[in-house]
């Protein structure tokens, strides 16, 4: 047996007892806040109200060792071939630390487009300073920079963003009718450069500037960007090469923010504050490579999330951010939890007899208090949560923000240590598991360095399931039959030739 499997082995022999564990008991032991927290700067995790004892924190750490964490992550930063199944490497990581020259092209064409977008050198086909960008990108085109851009506003200082994503005619025209064509600028951002829906939407939003502009080939006008792994593609689709700007393959879609797919970002918070982004990034990552398993905050983050998910047999895990304009974290998580471990076999291609990601979902507080807490609190699933703070709101307003703060230490509290009641409907059982992760403030910086900590503790869940997180095999299906049916193929089961019926699919 191996080092890995006896570890397992006595992880779920810990389990069995684990439900005697009182969060709210363990907390009462003087060292546990101090044992159970993380401290970097700008960045604190707070893990004591979690159902673990000494005993289950030392075999996971075990475990982070038995599964070589961090020799896999040299091996990644190093550029072998992680990605078997697609036979590249993954380098959204050197990006924040050995960026290879042809990557430091990239970047540099990055701030040279902004800039010159920013202060106006890069005039419209009417000669005038852009000041809408419309981003048409979708998963990883779209979430990674709709996230930091939301999460820095308070660092915009060039043209509005917008984004299109789901090809839903009301959302893009409503858009499209309340925007001046001839001062919009459109990033085409697909590293494949063939996604449906991507594709489509740029075609409507072409046929919508060459009407209002009275140009013909818009594509090849001072209008558009591509953002792709494709240049070829982009130069076919009419687009100037001197117009496009790339990423490397080796680059996963969900891992792009940090390429050429973060210039909506760089457009709207300029060069400086980008190159702030990335070092924090860098910091979260020599953290990550360097720091003892027991304070890592990555590895910890990933061991706390395969203790309730492989061993207390929880199925989901809740990321729960107390400021709206980080609500869109929740999506990008999402994508990058469950696009990249949402996997069935190993890295040999055998079916894997553990369970792997989780369903990761959220809202923001404290609006999530009054519509799905109550499962949280007495519910009969088990949800752990990772709360996500801001000490000090610079856009925010002081009482504001104190109650958004103190709501979160309540709803850390009560789910951790509940309240005994003799009638039962009115008794908070407790013993519901939380994550603290508190910013100093909502900067470049630190956001970059939350950004790395998921996209790290995804990569170390990955590492101990044994599963390649960089690889998507899954969704192709779905596009495939996609494409079929929207260019009127008949599907050949019968339940798909009823469905296609229902929606009057054949009458487009
Ligand atoms: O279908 C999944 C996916 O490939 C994601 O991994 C990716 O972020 C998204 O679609 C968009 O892909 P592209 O950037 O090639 O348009």
């Amino acid at each position: 047996m191996t080092r890995k499997n006896q570890i397992w082995g006595q992880l779920s022999d810990l389990a069995v007892a684990a439900n005697k564990l009182s969060i709210k008991e363990l907390n009462v032991e003087p060292q546990r806040d101090s044992k159970f927290s993380i401290n970097l700067e700008g960045i604190q995790l707070d893990f004591s109200r979690h159902l673990i004892n000494q005993g289950i924190f030392d075999r996971l750490i075990d475990l982070a060792k038995a599964s070589k964490i961090r020799e896999k992550a040299l091996d990644m930063l190093q550029e072998k071939l992680v990605n078997k199944t697609e036979c590249r490497s993954a380098t959204h990581m050197t990006l924040r630390s050995k960026i290879s020259d042809k990557n430091q092209g990239e970047r540099n064409k990055l701030f040279r487009f902004s800039e010159s977008i920013r202060n106006g050198d890069w005039k419209s086909s009417s000669n005038q300073r852009f000041t809408d960008v419309i981003n048409i990108g979708i998963g990883g085109s779209e979430l990674g920079p709709k996230m930091v851009s939301e999460a820095l506003k308070q660092y915009a200082s060039g043209p509005t963003l917008h984004f299109l994503s789901n090809p839903d005619g009301e959302r893009i025209f409503s858009l499209l009718n309340s925007l001046q064509a001839k001062t919009t600028l459109i990033i085409l951002s697909s590293k494949s450069f063939t996604t449906t829906e991507t594709m489509t939407i740029a075609k409507i939003v072409s046929h919508w500037l060459a009407k209002e502009l009275e140009i013909d080939d818009v594509e090849s006008s001072e209008h558009f960007i591509a953002v792709t792994a494709d240049k070829g593609k982009a130069i076919a689709h009419g687009i100037p090469k001197e117009q496009i700007i790339t990423l490397d393959e080796s680059i996963g879609g969900r891992y792009s923010v940090w390429s050429s797919v973060g210039l909506p970002v760089c457009i709207s918070i300029g060069p400086d504050r980008f190159k702030e982004f990335i070092a924090g990034g860098k910091m979260m990552d020599d953290h990550f490579l360097n720091s003892e398993y027991q304070e890592n905050m990555p590895v910890l983050l990933a061991l706390l999330g395969i203790w309730y998910n492989n061993f207390l047999g929880s199925q989901t895990c809740a990321v729960i951010p107390y400021l709206e304009r980080l609500s869109p974290l929740i999506d990008f998580v999402q994508q990058l939890e469950m696009e990249s471990n949402g996997k069935s076999v190993s890295l040999d291609g055998i079916p894997l007899t553990a369970t792997t990601a989780p369903i990761v979902w959220g809202r923001t507080g404290a609006g999530s208090q009054h519509s799905f807490f109550q499962l949280l609190h007495q519910g009969t699933k088990l949800v752990p949560v990772d709360f996500i703070g801001v000490k000090n709101d610079a856009l925010g307003h002081k009482e504001l923000h104190k109650l958004s703060l103190a709501s979160l230490a309540a709803q850390a509290e009560a789910l951790a240590n509940g309240q005994y009641d003799k009638n039962a409907h009115l008794s908070n059982p407790g013993n519901k598991p939380s994550s603290i992760l508190l910013l100093d403030e909502l900067t470049p910086y630190n956001f970059g360095k939350l950004v790395a900590l998921y996209e790290n503790k995804t990569f170390s869940q990955a590492v101990i399931w044994n599963i390649n997180p960089f690889d998507q095999w899954g969704v192709e299906l779905g596009k495939r039959i996609t494409m079929e049916l929207s260019s009127g193929i008949k599907p050949k089961n019968r339940s798909g030739q009823l469905l296609i019926k229902k929606m009057g699919l054949e009458d487009f």
